[in-house]
């Protein structure tokens, strides 16, 4: 059964913590404390069997039309189900209520999965200056393995 998408509420910070940490710890995401998952948690959505979250996704709104999805995961004993889509794609359309024509975009190390949904390989370069704010802290900014891609499907 598919799980409903909904607004994140502060009794999941622990288990949205918990989804990504795993992650953050092979460096596929970011890693995020439970202070930081906190205060951001109006842009997190989690994936819901009834009391069951199964994955999470959140964005980051750099104001104008400029959005970036962020911390997107999905359980591993539940990956591959078509969670990680749902989650992507409500976000989108969230994003999209938001703001008539957002340039979504995305920094990831799974980029087919993106493709896969409609995103597309842009160069680095053409994304805004100020979206390489964290990269600052990052010990692998000289040699990123990132692929950004946009989100092309906007009709
Ligand atoms: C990426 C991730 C969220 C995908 O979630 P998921 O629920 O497994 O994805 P879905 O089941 O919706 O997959 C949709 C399609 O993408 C493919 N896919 C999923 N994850 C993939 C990955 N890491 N690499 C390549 N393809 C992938 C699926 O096989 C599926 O293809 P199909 O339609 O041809 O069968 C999940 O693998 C994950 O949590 N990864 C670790 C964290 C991460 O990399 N997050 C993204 C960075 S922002």
């Amino acid at each position: 059964m598919l799980p409903i998408i909904r607004n994140a509420i502060p009794g999941d910070i622990d288990t949205i913590h918990e989804i990504l940490l795993p992650y953050a710890r092979e460096e596929l995401i970011l890693a995020r404390t439970k202070d930081d998952i906190a205060q951001s948690l109006h842009a997190f959505y989690v994936a819901a069997h009834n009391s069951h979250i199964s994955g999470v996704i959140s964005y980051y709104d750099y104001g104008d039309r400029l959005k970036e999805v962020r911390s997107l995961a999905v359980r591993k004993s539940m990956a591959k189900s078509g969670i990680g889509s749902l989650l992507l794609k409500h976000l989108i359309s969230e994003l999209r209520a938001l703001c008539p024509e957002p340039k979504i975009f995305v920094l990831t190390y799974s980029p087919v999965f993106f493709i896969k949904n409609g995103f597309v390989e842009v160069p680095r370069e053409t994304l805004p200056e100020k979206i390489w704010k964290d990269c600052d802290h990052c010990k692998n900014r000289h040699n990123c393995g990132e692929t950004a891609l946009i989100f092309e499907n906007n009709k």
